[in-house]
């Protein structure tokens, strides 16, 4: 046989620099100070905008943009988890293109994580890619949704599975928006911090510990908290951006709660479902990472506390679909990212995520640990 030449089909590599930069800006005055978070060139705005958020810090937010821009255009979303719509990302992108954007435009979204997650795939998909400025007006959004780069939309199979990287210019989270927030989202946020503190902050466990009831009658906690639950995500995303292995431990509690979400047709919040979902975590660690018990059942009372659900929502027949379409399974097996103790992540054999066999996951879905 002769051998085929290999200088007749050579193989070249392009090193893609990573030339991605995202900024973060968080506390009081992040919203005045938009101004030297804009990108050097770009001469207009649209903004999208979750209606309520806009119905309540529009005006703030417009003061703001218009000392940079001309009056942009604004699109609004309806809130709630159905706005992340394939149809929604297309009416988006048509009214992006109708606003006349182009790529001197930023797309500048304000909301909570359906409004990031969705127009940061509009903005990412329009013309190829527009630079998009996310400002976060809910909990969630602060200390988790608007960092990171991941965009997304659902379907009927399941929740995010569509989706690609589009990493914001800038995040600017500005704790005054938290003030408008209705009871039931500070606490979904609360479970987002929960999640924080489990995966690198123990003492962020004892701070919401010291201000639950505060926290669960909806009081937002103070800038600094919010800051420091962020801060667990923005130092991973520095070490891993784009989820190759480390990064996988911010799922803890998504596997479950993912699950019970779609699975309970969003009825069931997004902050609702992962406090679920750590708690079924928990339980599935104590059997396989050395979780101490005292630990799972303290997240149970911890989650009580701060006014979550300590218990799926839905029974395990009905989010055994969904389990199985989980992002990180592989090969119809489903892996979760579990914790040893508190603060501390179960590496596994370094992808940090941990087989777990379904027969073990319906026992501690129902309590068992
Ligand atoms: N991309 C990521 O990395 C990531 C991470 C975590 C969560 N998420 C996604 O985020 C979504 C959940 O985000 P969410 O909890 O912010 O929900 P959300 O965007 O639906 O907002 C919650 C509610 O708060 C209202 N709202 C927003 N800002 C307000 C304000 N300042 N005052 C009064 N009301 C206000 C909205 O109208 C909505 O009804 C889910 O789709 C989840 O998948 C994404
Ligand atoms: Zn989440």
């Amino acid at each position: 046989m002769p051998q085929p030449d290999p200088r007749s089909n050579p193989t070249e590599t392009l090193l893609i620099q990573n030339a991605v930069r995202s900024r973060w800006r968080s506390g009081p005055g992040s919203l005045e100070a938009l101004a030297s978070e804009w990108p050097e060139g770009a001469t207009r705005a649209v903004v999208i905008a979750d209606r309520r958020a806009w119905q309540a810090w529009g005006a703030e937010v417009a003061g703001t943009l218009s000392r940079i821009v001309a009056m942009p255009d604004v699109i609004g979303v309806a809130p709630g988890e159905r706005s992340k719509h394939p149809a929604v990302w297309i009416r988006l992108v048509q009214a992006l293109l109708r606003a006349g954007a182009d790529r001197t435009t930023v797309v500048v979204a304000v909301g909570g994580g359906v409004t990031t997650d969705l127009a940061g795939f509009a903005a990412g998909t329009c013309l190829r890619g527009l630079p998009v400025i996310l400002v976060p007006t809910t909990l969630v959004g602060q200390v988790d949704a608007a960092l990171g780069g991941k965009t997304a939309l659902d379907l009927p199979e399941g929740k995010n599975l569509v989706g690609a990287f589009h990493w914001p210019v800038a995040v600017v989270s500005d704790p005054r928006f938290l003030g408008t927030l209705p009871r039931r989202h500070v606490r979904n946020g609360l479970a987002e911090m929960v999640k924080a503190g489990l995966v690198g902050d123990p003492g962020l466990l004892a701070v919401l510990d010291r201000d639950a009831k505060r926290l669960a009658a909806g009081r937002p906690p103070d800038a600094e908290t919010v800051h420091r639950a962020a801060r667990v995500k923005w130092d991973i995303l520095g070490q891993d951006p784009y989820e190759h292995g480390l990064r996988r431990v911010l799922n803890l509690g998504h596997t479950a709660g993912h699950a019970i979400e779609a699975a309970s047709r969003f009825r069931v919040t997004h902050g609702e479902a992962v406090a679920a979902g750590l708690v079924v975590a928990a339980r599935v660690a104590v059997r396989l990472t050395g979780f101490q018990r005292s630990e799972a059942d303290s997240l149970g009372d911890r989650l009580r506390r701060l006014g979550l659900p300590d218990t799926p929502q839905v029974p395990f027949d009905a989010a055994r679909p969904f389990l199985a379409r989980d992002k990180k399974a592989r090969q119809g097996c489903i892996r979760m990212a579990l914790p040893r103790s508190p603060g501390v992540m179960e590496p596994g054999d370094g992808d940090w995520t941990v087989p777990v066999d379904e027969s073990l996951l319906l026992e501690c879905w129902h309590g068992v640990a």
